[in-house]
């Protein structure tokens, strides 16, 4: 936990830096965007399962309307990864001189190799120095949200590719709220 709150604090420092708010659970962003959110996942062909849109092989899936407003998921992983990862990884998934950029890894790495790199965790070691990926396999702050994680930096690494697609970075402008049934898997997991 210390080293989660130091983890956090960090963070909220970087943000403030670069204009990002990291929320609190308490969260005043807008929602009740579901409508527009759920248009433009009906447009993207998502399915809408366990909690989230997948796309036709039930992987998490990003939807994003034309003035970014995006899913719950997608919000939710904005915000994890504000907190966990863009310590080393940089804000809005673009890397940074200790780890590679999670936009870039999702163009071509696939969802089970992401997963398990954050389970399992990795250790480069370049001309003496250690890269070190933390393993999170054990942390449920990190494993309940995995799945809102990688949809964010999907919608980003989409972005990269096509800037006319996905999310830009910075702070969505709208967001759906939250379903019943990603309230109970989120609280199912963390138990
Ligand atoms: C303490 C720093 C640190 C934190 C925090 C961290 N990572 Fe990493 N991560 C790294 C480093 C360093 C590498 C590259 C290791 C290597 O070169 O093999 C890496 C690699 C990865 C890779 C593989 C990328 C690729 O293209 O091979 C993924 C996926 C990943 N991290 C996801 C995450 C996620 C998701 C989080 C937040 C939950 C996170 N990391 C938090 C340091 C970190």
């Amino acid at each position: 936990m210390t080293r989660f709150s130091i983890t956090f604090a960090a963070a909220a420092l970087a943000c403030a830096a670069i204009g990002i708010t990291v929320s609190s659970a308490a969260d005043p962003a807008p929602a009740g965007d579901n409508a527009e959110v759920q248009a433009q996942a009906a447009t993207q062909g998502l399915a809408f399962k366990d909690g989230r849109y997948r796309d036709k092989d039930g992987k998490p899936s990003p939807a994003v309307t034309k003035d970014y407003k995006v899913d719950w998921a997608t919000w939710q992983g904005f915000r994890r990864y504000h907190d966990a990862c863009h310590v080393c990884h940089g804000p809005n998934a673009l890397g940074s001189t200790f780890a590679p950029s999670l936009g870039d890894s999702l163009k071509t790495m696939d969802y089970e190799t992401f997963f398990g790199v954050v389970v399992g965790g990795r250790i480069a070691d370049r001309g003496g120095t250690k890269y070190v990926m933390p393993a999170f396999g054990e942390d449920r702050n990190i494993m309940c949200y995995l799945d809102d994680i990688y949809t964010y930096v999907k919608a980003r690494s989409n972005n990269m590719a096509d800037p006319k697609t996905g999310m830009p970075a910075g702070r969505p402008n709208g967001r759906e709220d939250i379903s019943p049934e990603a309230k109970k898997a989120a609280a199912d997991c963390t138990g």
